[in-house]
């Protein structure tokens, strides 16, 4: 009998700016590995992104490239940014290239887990009671509200300058990402906590009204509400309350960084943009770190879940996915600890000790 033909899987690599490059490397190790356990050949396209597109190309994101990208059965991204391009247009930044991609892929569904590894409950900033039930995963909208909303800019000479942005989310944009929320709950402990700022902003007293009105077709669901001061003050204080949190992109995009000092670290946190019918966007929730950029100390990790979302998601490899989370599960068990959290392992060895557990025979 002849063996069968090895899959092939277009991965579009975009390594960007800081750190970017640096656990980048470390996610196409892992990416190697898991295709020679899975008989994958994985094909890489390359793609720059960010200061360094801008430095190359002198764009963020070149207009041929996200046409590629769109081809391809999934995108990792590692991160973009830094001082170096901190003072150009606001189209003409690091960032922009980041928007652009993820409203070009339309992914309106950006999943941030958070969810304790019971090993690194000390490296958490809450007491161990409330380290111990951290388990929730944001549902933040990622192509709308006030990141993209018109009209937005500057005017006036210094002294008398002005600036504005419009927040802005139509019933249908919040509707689609709320329907996958509660969906997700179904899967999980079947609450989700709605979380915006009704008492003052319109935009989210139609947020409100949406969510509700969803929630018709998901009774088995228990929906809350919470303001955002009071969601973030909770999320400290209690944070077993929470299973899915559904947000709008900048209360996701702060509540997010948030969740890292509960389980530890930012180096910790994956995300995965979903949408209809594009490749699926992977990237850690961290930047680009450039106060510790070109040390060898980023830790890989993130990137790691990243990649495993990534094979949950777009490959369906659910097996893979959770081989890689339990490898990394056995290395912090082990002792493996990064800078960020409390170790001295760079990125290198902390990639090789997950490895190793991720090729462990069973
Ligand atoms: P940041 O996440 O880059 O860094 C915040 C802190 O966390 C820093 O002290 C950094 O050293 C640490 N950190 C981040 N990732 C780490 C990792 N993997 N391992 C160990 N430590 C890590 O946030 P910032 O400093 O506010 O932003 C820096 C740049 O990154 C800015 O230009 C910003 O716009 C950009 N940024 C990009 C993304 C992205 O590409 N997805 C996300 C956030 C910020
Ligand atoms: C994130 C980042 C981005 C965001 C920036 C770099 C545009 O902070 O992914 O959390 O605000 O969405
Ligand atoms: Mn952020």
């Amino acid at each position: 009998m002849s063996k069968p033909d090895k899959r092939t899987v277009r991965i579009a690599l975009l390594p960007g700016d800081g750190i970017g490059p640096e656990v980048m490397a470390a996610g196409r190790k892992l990416c190697e590995t898991i295709g020679a356990k899975n008989n994958i050949v994985f094909q890489y396209d390359e793609f720059k992104i960010g200061g360094a597109a801008i430095d190359a190309f002198g764009v963020p994101l070149r207009p041929d490239d996200l046409a590629k990208i769109r081809e391809c059965d999934a995108v990792i991204l590692a991160a973009v940014g830094g001082p170096k391009w901190d003072t150009g247009a606001a189209n003409l930044r690091p960032e922009a290239g980041l928007l652009g991609l993820r409203k070009g892929l339309n992914v309106f569904a950006n999943l941030r887990p958070a969810k304790i590894f019971p090993e690194l409950i000390d490296a958490s900033r809450l007491k161990p009671e409330q380290a111990k039930s951290v388990d929730l995963i944001i549902f933040r909208e990622l192509t709308g509200g006030v990141y993209f909303g018109e009209p937005r800019g500057k005017s006036g000479e210094a002294g008398g300058r002005e600036a504005w942005n419009t927040m802005r989310y139509t019933e249908s944009e919040i509707r689609r990402i709320a329907k996958m929320a509660f969906e997700a709950a179904r899967g999980r402990r079947k609450r989700v906590t709605s979380v915006d700022k009704a008492n003052v902003l319109e935009v989210s007293q139609l947020w409100r009204d949406i969510v509700t009105d969803e929630h018709r077709h998901y009774s088995d669901v228990e929906l809350l509400h919470l303001y955002v001061d009071n969601a973030a003050m909770q999320l400290v204080r209690n944070p077993g309350q929470f299973d899915v949190i559904l947000t709008e992109n900048l209360f996701g995009d702060i509540l997010s960084d948030l969740c890292a000092e509960l389980v530890g670290s930012i180096g910790l946190l994956p995300s995965a943009s979903l949408g209809a019918q594009s490749p699926g966007l992977y990237e850690p929730v961290h930047g680009s770190a450039p106060d510790i950029a070109g040390k060898g100390m980023a830790n890989p990790l993130a990137m790691f879940l990243s990649i495993a979302m990534m094979c949950r998601y777009s490959l369906n490899l659910p097996d893979a996915a959770e081989r890689i989370e339990r490898a990394v599960a056995t290395a912090l068990k082990a002792g493996a600890r990064t800078a960020d959290l409390g170790g001295d392992l760079g990125t290198n060895d902390m990639t090789e000790q997950v490895l190793r557990h991720f090729n462990r025979k069973g």
